[in-house]
């Protein structure tokens, strides 16, 4: 665990948070490749029966999360994890609950596309299927031309996975209740929520793991109870299955606290319907030892972290059928 100055004195007040800024291009092929990466992400094509798109499990008003435990595939595989939410996705090293070594959002994306562990979309063995439906399409032609006019506009899974990273860093949420308090330097508004960031930050040291800004260290900790119900339908390790390390076992990175009370249930396998539950399961003496009241003020605060301006952004939306160009 890192605490540096910045995190010392972001967890203190005493500086507002900064966040990686939302892409401000005047470069016209990098706003119409966030323009292409969104028209994708709410496209059921990138799936073998047209039945699924991104938006499908990552829904908006949710913090792109989709409310379930876990979601089975298009052709009804049953899910493994729970869906994470997007907020600030952009500014993560670590993809995912539990991988350590993925270059950034355009390959992550290509896992729920042609991934088999389990099957999302369902287009492995059907890659070049993409770039031949979305080419039917005049809109995605005039677009994809434009935004990769390096590549001559060629579309296919590359170029799509790189759209669809443009559109997830725009992810930006930072105007919770919690970011204006600490920008305008004032307390939180009521005294429960204010009694839980001091806790949060201070004596239940949820801030260890749960780092402001982000509310994630972006790193992997073992939280599991020890008695752990392994999910009936599918091994999962954690870290482990990807690194091979067994003091890897049962690793998973830090999810972040923003935006939770609108991202149940909770956990890897959304084991946790509730907040305090989510708080209760975690296998750490401070999280056991903590008081009903505590627990209560410690949700008070994490409220402060929903950003009705993130799930309400019409950047984000699905965008009309009328081509823009
Ligand atoms: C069937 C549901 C489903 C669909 C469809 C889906 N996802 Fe996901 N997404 C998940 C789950 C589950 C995870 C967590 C996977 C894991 O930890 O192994 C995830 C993880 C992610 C992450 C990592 C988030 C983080 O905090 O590390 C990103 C980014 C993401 N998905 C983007 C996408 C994009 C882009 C698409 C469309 C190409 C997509 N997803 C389609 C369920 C889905
Ligand atoms: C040692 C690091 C660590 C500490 C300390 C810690 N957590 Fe966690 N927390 C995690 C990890 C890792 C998970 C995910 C566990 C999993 O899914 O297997 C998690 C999950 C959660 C979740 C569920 C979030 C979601 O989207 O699924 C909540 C809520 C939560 N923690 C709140 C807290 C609070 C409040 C405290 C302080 C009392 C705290 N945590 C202390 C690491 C930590």
């Amino acid at each position: 665990m890192k605490h540096t100055l910045r995190a010392i004195l972001v967890a203190s007040g005493l500086i507002a948070p900064l966040y990686a800024q939302s892409i401000q291009s005047d470069n016209q092929a990098d706003k119409v490749k966030i323009e292409l990466g969104r028209k994708l992400f709410y496209d059921a094509d990138l799936s073998i029966n047209g039945t699924m798109s991104c938006a499908t499990c990552h829904e908006q008003r949710r913090a792109f999360t989709d409310g379930n435990k876990v979601h089975p595939g298009a052709l009804d595989d049953p899910g493994k994890r729970n869906v994470p939410a997007l907020a600030n996705v952009g500014s993560y090293k670590n993809l995912t609950w539990a991988h350590n070594h993925l270059s950034g959002l355009a390959e992550q994306s290509l896992m729920p596309i042609r991934g088999t562990d389990p099957i999302e979309m369902g287009m492995s063995t059907h890659e070049e299927e993409i770039g031949k439906r979305l080419s039917q399409n005049e809109c995605y032609r005039k677009m994809f031309t434009i935004a990769f006019s390096e590549e001559k506009g060629s579309i296919n899974l590359s170029t799509v996975s790189r759209a669809l990273e443009s559109f997830e860093k725009t992810f930006i949420s930072n105007d919770s209740l919690y970011d204006q308090k600490i920008k305008s330097n004032q307390p939180l508004p009521t005294k429960e929520s204010e009694a839980g960031k001091k806790l949060f930050f201070g004596a239940a040291k949820c801030n260890s793991c749960h780092s402001a800004p982000l509310f994630s260290d972006d790193d992997f900790h073992q939280v599991q109870p020890q008695t752990q119900a392994a999910n009936p339908l599918m091994k999962d390790n954690g870290l482990s299955d990807v690194t091979g390390n067994l003091k890897d076992k049962n690793a998973f990175r830090t999810p972040s606290l923003r935006n939770a009370a609108l991202t149940s249930p909770y956990w890897h396998d959304g084991r946790a319907k509730t907040l305090s539950e989510a708080i209760r399961k975690h296998d750490l003496k401070m999280n056991q030892t903590l008081s009903d009241r505590d627990i209560a003020k410690l949700i008070a605060f994490i409220d402060t972290l929903s950003d009705i301006s993130f799930v309400n952004n019409p950047k984000y939306t699905k965008p009309s059928k009328e081509c823009p160009y």
